[in-house]
């Protein structure tokens, strides 16, 4: 049986990827510090799994990413825990430096002493986003952005993230680090936070709120069609370790992860 950290396995993101690997059977170790973003009732369906268990921490309240001293034996760490909301970052970035940099460091640096004393190395899956690449406008109208793309950061949220893939590749490089970054773009669905884009559309509507959009909001949801990868076809697709996919998404067209890569 594998045995799979998933941190901010509380998130919207974290909480398909919990529900995924422990359908495979595996065991997992959900971690969350529960931010204002964790959606805590989810504690209690993943609770029903004999095989989940919820890192603590000190306060029986979660645990953050940077508390974490140290890793019991695993297979995987998929790494999902950030500070995500792009306004929030604009407001406030302390958070986005703590927990997308200080904490994904943290993370590789244990990686690191687990592989000094296990014969084992544990692979990190490391969700990072297309927001990496800078605003897309910038490049014209139909150009898709790839992994060859420069890191341009265009917010503290897009900067902490970008900041955080460099980390990670440069661990691979100095420590062998067995590492897999995905970059997708905007992805939406049930048990979303309010803030983000299409929940607030929806809250709006049904509370008959006037809706403010940008040109861009109001461009990008003209083009949606909904045709996003799951995160299913991350995990079965044959990925290598030690490399970015860029999971892409751009009026309303999406990029599967190439074949046999
Ligand atoms: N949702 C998207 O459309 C999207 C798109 C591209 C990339 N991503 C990336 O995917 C990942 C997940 O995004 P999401 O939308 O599910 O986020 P989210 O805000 O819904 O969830 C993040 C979770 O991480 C937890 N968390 C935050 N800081 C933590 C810390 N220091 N220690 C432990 N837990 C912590 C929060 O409590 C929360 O439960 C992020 O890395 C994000 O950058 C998301």
């Amino acid at each position: 049986m594998k045995i799979v950290y998933v941190t901010g396995c509380l998130g919207f993101i974290g909480s398909y990827v919990t529900r995924l690997c422990l359908e495979r059977g595996w065991y997992v170790k959900g971690v969350d510090s529960m931010t204002y973003a964790a959606n805590k009732t989810l504690l209690d369906e993943f609770n029903k799994h004999d095989n989940f268990s919820f890192v603590c921490g000190h306060d029986n309240h979660g645990c953050d990413i940077n508390d974490l001293t140290f890793l019991y034996d695993c297979d995987y760490i998929i790494n999902t825990a950030a500070e995500t909301h792009v306004g929030n970052s604009i407001a406030n970035s302390d958070d986005f430096v703590f927990s997308n940099v200080n904490g994904v460091h943290n993370i590789l640096e244990l990686l690191r002493n687990y592989r000094q004393e296990n014969t084992k190395t544990p692979t990190l899956l490391h969700f990072s986003t297309d927001e990496v690449y800078g605003d897309m406008d910038d490049y014209g109208p139909s150009v898709l952005a790839n992994e060859e793309f420069n890191l341009i950061g265009s917010s503290y949220y897009s900067s902490t993230k970008a900041s955080a893939d460099l980390l990670v590749q440069a661990a691979g490089r100095t420590y062998g680090l067995p590492y897999l970054i995905t970059r997708t773009c905007n992805n939406y669905g049930k048990n979303q936070h309010q803030e983000k884009l299409l929940p607030t559309i929806i809250n709006c509507i049904k509370n008959n709120i006037k809706i403010n959009l940008t040109e861009k909001n109001k461009q990008y949801i003209k083009n949606y069609k909904g045709n996003i990868p799951t995160k299913k076809e991350i995990f079965t697709q044959g990925v290598e370790a030690g490399s970015n996919y860029t999971i892409k998404c751009w009026i309303g067209e999406t990029v599967k992860v190439p074949e046999g890569r």
